[in-house]
């Protein structure tokens, strides 16, 4: 399929743009000074907790919400004007709005129809949409005849069928289960790979927006908190959020003090200190959230040259086949996750010294009201 119209790079950048995007429903705030710049074949996926404004960002792209200020752009043109059928976006959602009383061919070929697409064209192509998704022998049955996943890949053939070329899906596997959804975001992600075709993607579970993912935008209560690749989101957080809400963290409360560049020394309650990594402005004795993955805490004896080394005791041991998770209780009764190798062999009640670099402990500033996306 012909997604790509091929200007070049420098357009790719920006294939959609929000500029200063806010919505209101009466006097509740849903999407807060949204910029965003969406690239021509991305897979960019919007992450957040339920209510956080991701269906009516992607709900204004699409042209059923109207936001209440700002503007934005498709493809260089501003779309206030455009009504969706003429925006070129193929939807899937959720509950896969399929037409019962037609088959699956009939409800593949209905986007060709209303666009007055010549019969004889649309035969051929509703075939080779239903390829895609491997559903052709499927072709005359109606949709309560098949699987859930089998009517949410009709759904998507549905969408890609008159070659948009930005695809738009809200929650699209949230109604499958675990194992059919995880085999759909390796079929979805294919897809991408093969049509060239940009994807803007919603989902709340963060398993699937890093794994199948160019960029994820994290939103926070109407607003992005951060937008990156899966790994600078993982490696590099900008608020404590972030950190928490994106991969496995180990959160602490402290208050910074002493500050020294991008270093602070942090003090835990009960006097326990810990050198971290300053994340924006930390004044001296300012309320910080101290954020640390559970890979990222070493047992202290296994390792040289880590900054913090801080006692505890085992607080219980979890197996999980490839790797142990270790409890471990510190002197102020806070519990730590330590990944540790799974032979490792850990006695309740036991000490143990625990290690970590600055650079992986980060210091943000507790209850950071998030400024926009970038
Ligand atoms: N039509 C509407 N009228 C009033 N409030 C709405 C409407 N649609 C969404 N909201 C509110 O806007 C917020 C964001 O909703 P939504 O974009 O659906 O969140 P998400 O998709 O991230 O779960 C929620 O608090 C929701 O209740
Ligand atoms: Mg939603």
């Amino acid at each position: 399929m012909a997604a790509q119209s091929g200007d070049g790079e420098k357009d790719g950048a920006k294939f959609v743009e929000f500029i200063d995007v806010e919505k209101m429903y009466g006097s509740f705030h849903a999407v807060r000074r949204l910029n965003l710049d969406i690239r021509r074949g991305e897979f960019l996926t919007f992450l957040g907790p339920s209510g956080s404004g991701k269906t009516t960002t992607l709900n204004m792209l699409a042209g059923f919400e109207r936001p209440s200020e700002g503007m934005i752009r498709l493809d260089g043109q501003p779309v206030e004007r455009m009504p969706p059928y003429e925006r070129n976006i193929g939807m899937v959602f959720q509950n896969y709005a399929l037409f019962p009383h037609m088959s699956v061919a009939d409800n593949v070929a209905f986007p060709l129809s209303v666009r007055k697409i010549p019969k004889s064209e649309i035969g051929p192509r509703v075939v080779r949409a239903l390829e895609m998704v491997k559903l052709a022998q499927f072709k005359d049955r109606k949709p309560t005849q098949l699987s859930g996943g089998q009517q949410q890949r009709v759904a998507l053939a549905r969408a890609l069928v008159y070659e948009p070329t930005l695809v738009l899906m809200d929650e699209p596997l949230g109604a499958l289960d675990k194992k059919l959804r995880e085999h759909m975001q390796i079929e979805l992600k294919q897809l991408h790979e093969m049509l060239g075709v940009t994807v803007v993607y919603v989902t709340h579970d963060q398993s699937e927006a890093l794994t199948m993912s160019d960029r994820v935008a994290i939103f926070e209560s109407g607003e992005i908190a951060q937008i990156g690749s899966p790994d600078q989101l993982y490696n590099d957080p900008a608020t404590a959020f972030v950190a928490s809400f994106i991969g496995e963290n180990n959160a602490l409360d402290g208050t910074v003090e002493r500050v020294n560049g991008d270093e602070c020394a942090v003090m835990l309650p009960d006097g326990l200190k810990v050198i971290a990594k300053a994340v924006g402005p930390l004044p001296q004795g300012a309320p910080v959230q101290l954020a640390i993955r559970p890979e990222q805490i070493k047992l202290a004896a296994e390792v040289n040259g880590h900054d913090n080394r801080i006692g505890a005791t085992v607080d219980g041991c979890i197996y999980h086949g490839d790797h142990q998770r270790l409890l471990a209780r510190l002197a102020n009764g806070q519990i730590l996750t330590v990944k540790i190798r799974p032979e490792a062999s850990m006695a309740m009640g036991e000490p143990v010294d625990l290690a970590w670099s600055t650079g992986d402990c980060r210091a943000f500033p507790m209850g950071t009201a998030i400024s926009g996306g970038h």
